[in-house]
Order: structure tokens, then C-alpha cells, then sequence
């Protein structure tokens, strides 16, 4: 393998694209990040589908059918993304569903009344972009390509989000009860999409040296909670952290630690929904089967000119 290719279009800051050679393990790391990518984003329909019948209103029951379709449209494009890396999605959901590969811990926490849905729009997927614009500048040009389109999404996502929340903080006192409640639950899962902190974080190092990651688990967290916290004051809404304070020589706001052993158990298999997400995941794959086999008979039909 031509080595020298792959390291001088890293240096030049070229993407790397399917046909070109590249490193076992490059191809293994990106591979790794787009499957666990993709597998986020179909796991992340269940629990706002889950929702979709008891949308407060039509209007809001529209967005929130886009909002899941998108989800799944992302997670066809990573899937494509990822089988140029050689590893077919049918392998991929094989690998989900017996927990070799993982999916982003945000989505194993229940999804308790209307609130949670505009939370996790507002910061669920405002997380979800600030991690992934960066990643529209991915080397691996298929990734790349992919994120540009995705983070324009995950961008209206955001604001129907945002919307829901303002909503809410400007209605009853139940409901702006409703939406603090909300906020407090899911301040840490959202800070925690970022990954562990860069003193834990295995693959950072290496990910960033080839292009694959441009910034670290703790500067996106950090630029996450500098635009968030702004955002909840707009909202009048309380962020649950009593060490956040800004601090105007970092030009940051200090923020306290976050629970990373619920986090380690969540990504290893122990969060409160994981069980209950995977059994719906298998259970829609199995219902799935019948079309599965149907394309694959037609398929075969056309290769032997039996249809026409
Ligand atoms: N949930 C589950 N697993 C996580 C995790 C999380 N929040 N954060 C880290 N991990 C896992 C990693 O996958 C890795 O495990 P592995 O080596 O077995 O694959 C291990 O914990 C150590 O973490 P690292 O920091 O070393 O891993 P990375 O360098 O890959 O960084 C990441 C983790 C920041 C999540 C990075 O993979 C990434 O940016 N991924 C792409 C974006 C993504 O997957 N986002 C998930 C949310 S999906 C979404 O946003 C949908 C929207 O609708 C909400």
C-alpha cells in the first residue's frame, strides 16, 4: 500500500475517498464512528416516534413526523457512507443488535411528557450539530459529504425545538414547570453526546492526527454549553448546574462535573431504555424481513431475465 499517498492528502488536507489507499486502521476507525453514527440516528426515532400520536397539535405533530423521517434519511446516508468503508448495513445492524457496536447514550433515557420532545430538539440536536458541522470537514470524504447535508436537518431541528421550548417557558405554570422538569433531566445526557472527557477519550488522539475528528470531546462540550446557556436565560429556564459560572478571563463558562460512571455503564450496555430500544430495533428488523426477502427475489429475477 502507498502509504505516502494517504499521509500527503492528510497533510494537504485532501479527504481521503473509497478507491484511495489508506491505512487498516483509518478504515477501521472511520468505519467504527459512521456505524455508531448511522445506529444513533434509527435508535433516535423510537423515542420521538413514540410521541408522534400525542403531538399537542397537528402543527406540531407535522414537524415532528419530518423530524423523524429525517432521522431516517440520516441514517441511510451514514449507512452508505459506511458500506464504501466494505462493511454492508446488514452486517452493521447484525452488530447493533448483538451490542457489538453502539449507539449514542443520549437515547437509552425515557422521553416522559411533551417537554422532553422539545428538549431534545432544542439541546439534543443542538448538541448533535455543534459535534457534527466539524465533522462535515471529516477526511473521509464520504462522511464529509454526508454531515453537510445532515447538519442543515439537524439545524431545523434545533429550532422546531427551540420553538416547542419557548412555548412552553412563556405558557402555564404547569407547563413551565413541565419544561424545567425537562431541562433538568436532560442537561447531563446532552452533555454527554460529546463523548468522555478528552482525558478518557481513547480514539481522540488518533482520530484528530488523521482528519477524521477536528476538535475534541471537551472543546465541543465547552462550545456547547457557551452557546446553550445564553439560550435558557432567553427562555427564562434554570440549566442545572450550580458550579456554572462564567468566567471572563477563559472568555467560558466553568461548568461542574458530570456523572461518567452512569455514562460508562449507559455506553456499556446499562442505560435505563437500552434494553427496551434494542428489543423494539430487533422487532422491527424481524418485521421487516418479508420485504428483505422480496427485493432480494426480484433482484434475482432481473439477473436471470426472468423479468423484463
Ligand atoms: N454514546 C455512546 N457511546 C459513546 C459516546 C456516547 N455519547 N461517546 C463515546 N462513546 C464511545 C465511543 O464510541 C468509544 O467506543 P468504541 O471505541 O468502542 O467505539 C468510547 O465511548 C470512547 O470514546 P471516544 O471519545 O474515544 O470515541 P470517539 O473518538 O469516537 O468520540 C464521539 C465519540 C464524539 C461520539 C464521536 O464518535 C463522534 O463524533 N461521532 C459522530 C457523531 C455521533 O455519532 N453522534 C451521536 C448522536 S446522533 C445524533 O446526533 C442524532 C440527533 O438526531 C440527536
Amino acid at each position: 500500500m502507498d502509504t505516502n499517498t494517504f499521509e500527503t492528502l492528510i497533510a494537504e488536507g485532501k479527504t481521503i475517498e473509497p478507491h484511495d489507499p489508506m491505512p487498516e486502521d483509518f478504515r477501521r476507525s472511520v468505519l467504527r464512528q459512521i456505524a455508531q453514527h448511522a445506529h444513533s440516528e434509527i435508535i433516535g426515532m423510537q423515542p420521538e416516534g413514540n410521541w408522534i400520536s400525542r403531538a399537542p397539535s397537528l402543527y406540531r405533530k407535522a414537524i415532528l413526523i419530518a423530524k423523524v423521517q429525517d432521522e431516517a434519511g440520516h441514517g441511510l446516508y451514514l449507512y452508505g457512507a459506511a458500506e464504501s468503508l466494505g462493511m454492508d448495513q446488514g452486517e452493521m445492524l447484525e452488530r447493533l443488535h448483538s451490542g457489538q457496536q453502539k449507539y449514542s447514550t443520549i437515547f437509552n433515557y425515557p422521553m416522559l411528557t411533551w417537554a422532553d420532545v422539545a428538549v431534545m430538539g432544542w439541546m439534543g440536536d443542538g448538541a448533535a450539530i455543534v459535534n457534527q458541522v466539524p465533522l462535515s470537514r471529516c477526511s473521509y470524504g464520504p462522511y464529509a459529504r454526508a454531515m453537510a447535508r445532515i447538519c442543515k436537518e439537524e439545524s431545523f431541528h434545533q429550532r422546531q425545538g427551540y420553538d416547542a421550548m419557548r412555548v412552553l417557558a412563556n405558557g402555564t405554570e404547569e407547563q413551565r414547570n413541565m419544561a424545567q422538569d425537562a431541562v433538568n433531566r436532560w442537561w447531563q445526557p446532552s452533555l454527554m453526546l460529546f463523548g468522555p472527557p478528552d482525558t478518557d477519550s481513547p480514539n481522540t488522539a488518533r482520530s484528530m492526527a488523521w482528519g477524521i475528528k477536528r476538535h475534541t470531546n471537551d472543546e465541543l462540550r465547552q462550545r456547547f454549553i457557551d452557546l446553550c446557556v445564553p439560550q435558557a436565560e432567553a427562555l427564562g429556564l434554570t440549566i442545572p448546574d450550580e458550579e456554572l459560572i462564567w468566567d471572563a478571563e477563559r472568555g467560558h463558562y466553568n461548568s461542574g462535573p458530570l456523572d461518567w460512571d452512569e455514562f460508562w455503564a449507559n455506553v456499556n450496555g446499562a442505560g435505563p431504555c437500552t434494553r427496551e430500544r434494542l428489543a423494539r430495533r430487533v422487532a422491527a428488523h424481524e418485521d421487516g424481513r418479508w420485504v428483505r426477502e422480496a427485493a432480494a427475489a426480484y433482484e434475482h429475477q432481473i439477473e436471470n431475465g426472468a423479468l423484463v
